[in-house]
């Protein structure tokens, strides 16, 4: 029997409003469109730069996704630029069974007037925590390709980035994926363990804060939130998204900005009761957003983190030593408690204001 080291403890983070500035990799899906318009409702928030990874669906839709939500909230100013094209070593899967074939369900956004930068994704990453050391938060809310490759280029980063958080994996928790792997793990397993790897030993301060399934299964987006935040948007009637219409039924909600978040959860209600999880959407991405800007409360455990990647049937499973059994340094902090109706609540009004503002 191994020694039974003292299990790491669950350190609290309390809700903060201080400035916070973001790169961030999405793969632009439904729920990484939501913690999009989160960030953007956050004036606290500065988005640095928003980079596509290929995931929910291919790299030109998720850049295209990206900046067309980017200027339905008025930011068409931050930098969109593209980086991996395809996984690090195995083929790209996306899930269009999920998202919808364009990956934001039912929404018809504007199509954007910009295009994404010339710059590579990767480059852009770089530079911008070269030029802005200690400054710059990471969000990762895709498979882990493009920060990968960022930390190849830049093995500085975790002393360059003021801090990291992932959305990815799952930990003594069923997977979303295959029964054992979360989605953002399974499509780049190889890029999430050179990540892991490379924060291992990392002081405990700079590890990656790691949003994964048993906690971000707990965000439960239902029809009635999304009823709530017509009303704080102050839409002109009520906004119902119910199981019994019609699939595919369009909002005509009188905030834009409602409406296009109403036809892509009502895509992600229609996707999850399909998979017998009831009419809802775990919307995962936008949970990791708020730890990202600060104003979740949470509180985490450090752990050595291992993504399987040669196991056929485990490939991207991820595994959390909590007790240092396995002799390694901690590599991450996992999230182990969040409080689901303080997050729709910050939600609802952050996003209900921004689409007030937008009119
Ligand atoms: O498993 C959930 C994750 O996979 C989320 O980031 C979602 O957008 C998908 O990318
Ligand atoms: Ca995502």
């Amino acid at each position: 029997m191994a020694v039974m080291n003292e299990a790491s403890r669950p350190v609290a983070q309390e809700p903060s409003r201080a400035p916070v500035s973001l790169l961030v990799d999405c793969d632009t899906g439904i729920d990484d469109a939501l913690a999009l318009v989160y960030l953007c409702s956050q004036p606290h928030v500065e988005l640095a730069a928003v980079t596509a990874t290929p995931g929910n669906v291919g790299v030109d839709q998720v850049a295209r996704n990206t900046l067309a939500v980017l200027e339905l909230c008025g930011r068409g100013d931050v930098p969109v630029a593209v980086g991996a094209r395809a996984p690090l070593r195995v083929p790209l899967v996306t899930s269009p069974e999920t998202h919808g074939p364009q990956g934001i369900g039912h929404a018809e956004l504007p199509p954007p007037r910009r295009a994404p930068e010339p710059r590579d994704a990767v480059g852009l990453w770089v530079e911008l925590a070269r030029a802005r050391p200690g400054e710059l938060t990471a969000l990762l809310t895709a498979p882990l390709t493009n920060f990968a490759l960022a930390l190849r280029a830049e093995p500085r980063l975790p002393e360059l980035l003021a801090g990291v958080v992932i959305m990815g994996g799952a930990y003594n928790h069923q997977g979303n994926t295959t029964p054992t792997a979360e989605w953002n793990t399974h499509v780049d397993p190889h890029a999430a363990a050179e990540v892991f790897a490379a924060y291992a030993g990392q002081p405990p301060g700079r590890l990656p804060v790691v949003c994964a399934l048993e906690v971000t299964e707990r965000i439960e987006m239902r029809p009635e939130h999304v009823a709530a935040l017509a009303e704080a948007a102050r839409c002109a009637g009520p906004e119902l998204v119910l199981p019994d219409q019609a699939e595919g039924t369009r909002s005509r909600a009188s905030s834009p900005l409602v409406r296009h978040v109403s036809d892509m959860l009502r895509f992600y209600f229609e996707f999850h009761r399909r998979y017998d999880q009831g009419y809802i959407a775990h919307v995962h991405d936008y949970f990791a957003a708020s730890v990202a800007a600060g104003t979740a409360r949470y509180a985490a455990r450090a752990a050595a983190v291992h993504v399987e990647t040669e196991a056929r049937r485990l490939v991207g499973t991820t595994v959390a030593d909590f007790r240092g059994l396995w002799g390694e340094p901690p590599s991450a902090r996992i999230v182990s408690e969040n409080h689901p109706e303080e997050a729709f609540a910050e939600l609802v009004s952050a996003v209900g204001a921004l689409a007030r503002r937008l009119g």
